[in-house]
């Protein structure tokens, strides 16, 4: 077994992230950014020019160079490795590419029920997703110990959306459909999915991941109801088996559950079995420690275009943000992504804003 091999991974030295994952008491508000490795960081698009990116996710050495560059820029608490949701359908088998200018794309998607039988019945994640696995590993230890390492993968409604759409989609009616004409099918596909995943993140911390995020973007395209039928069950699955396997080791790791616009189901979220919501910026963040009622920390959840502002500015709406989550039982990040014409320099005055306020906040009670 894997999990059992020692790697002698240096040891951690900031664990405020993850303290504030398991709600314990930290003396400032730790911070990271989703997408924090990216086309924004001029040395980001020098290493990745001229190369297709689904090579350089199968390149663990890229993907450990790629990690570590933000954390060589600014004062982050946490990292993400560097990967994509979308090597969960490949390693199903299916073909998708990254398209520049249209995004990721599948050439062939599902278009009716019978097309399930194109994916494979037994994924073997271990070898489909070894190259993730190596990558986790090599940055665990190149990452020396200065900040952990979060793993991720989409979540079963997300990637399903992107198998049958085929791309990004304004109306996303074609999966929408499934949902409505073939609910069972719709469940099978759900069902399977989870399973990779699960195999999928228990392997990622056998690698080396120190906390799991579970990307559910497309969770805001669905109403209450469907929510409730075809994301939250999956969702709250994929926590309750991660967890319990982890147990029987005597493993605990900080899992975060990011469902983008689900506003009607943080409540059910914080039930889920996850250590962490975190929410995007349409989400007032009193509204969402009442609804989440202390079960869990919450994460986010700056509008990434705040980043657009002076640097005064942007303390300032830090500050507001700060006094709404409080201090405790909080990591500081975006409400989604940062986009490619962001100035680094305005990360940089993000992630101090929320050391110094957070700080003096904390000195204050
Ligand atoms: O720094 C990090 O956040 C870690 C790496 C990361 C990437 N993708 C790298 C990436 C993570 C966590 C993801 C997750 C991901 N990928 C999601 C969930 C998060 C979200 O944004 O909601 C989704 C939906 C995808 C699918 C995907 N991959 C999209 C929509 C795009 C953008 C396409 C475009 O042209 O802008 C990608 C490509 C991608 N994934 C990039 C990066 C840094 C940019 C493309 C590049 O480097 O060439």
């Amino acid at each position: 077994n894997e999990s059992n091999i020692p790697k002698d991974f240096p040891q951690l030295k900031n664990d405020t992230f993850l303290r504030a994952a398991r709600g314990e008491q930290t003396q400032h508000v730790p911070v990271w950014c989703m997408r924090q490795a990216g086309r924004y960081l001029p040395e980001f698009r020098e290493f990745r020019a001229g190369k297709d990116f689904f090579d350089t996710c199968r390149s663990p050495e890229a993907c450990c160079e790629l990690t570590l560059q933000p954390l060589r820029r600014f004062d982050f608490d946490a990292s993400i490795i560097f990967s994509d949701i979308l090597v969960v359908p490949q390693a199903m088998g299916m073909e998708v590419q990254m398209v520049p200018g249209k995004g990721p794309t599948f050439p062939d998607p599902l278009k009716d029920p019978e097309d399930l039988q194109r994916l494979k019945t037994k994924v073997d994640v271990q070898k489909e997703l070894d190259y993730v696995f190596k990558a986790i590993t090599l940055t665990r230890h190149k990452i020396e110990g200065k900040v952990p390492l979060i793993g991720f993968t989409g979540a079963p409604w997300t990637l399903m959306s992107y198998m049958i759409e085929g791309s990004g989609s304004k109306t996303f009616s074609k999966v929408k459909s499934w949902l409505y004409r073939y609910p069972e099918v719709s469940h099978m596909l759900l069902k399977r999915l989870t399973d990779v995943i699960v195999d999928y993140l228990l392997g990622q911390v056998a690698a080396g991941a120190q906390a799991l995020q579970v990307f559910e973007s497309h969770a805001g395209i669905l109403g209450p109801v469907e929510f409730k039928a075809f994301c939250l069950p999956y969702l709250r699955d994929i926590a309750r088996r991660v967890k319990d396997q982890l147990k029987e080791t005597g493993q605990d790791v900080p899992m975060i559950v990011f469902a983008k616009d689900a506003h009607y189901g943080l409540e059910d979220l914080s039930q889920s079995y996850y250590d962490v919501v975190s929410l995007d910026w349409t989400i007032d963040p009193r509204l969402a420690r009442e609804q989440t009622g202390g079960k869990v920390s919450l994460q986010g959840n700056m509008d990434p275009c705040a980043l657009y502002a002076p640097k005064e500015r942007i303390s300032e709406i830090v500050k507001t943000m700060l006094e709404g989550f409080g201090t405790q039982r909080y990591i500081a990040n975006l409400g989604h992504g940062m986009y490619p014409d962001m100035d680094p320099e305005s990360v940089a005055a993000f992630v101090e804003a929320v050391h110094k306020h957070s700080r003096q906040m904390n000195k204050q009670q």
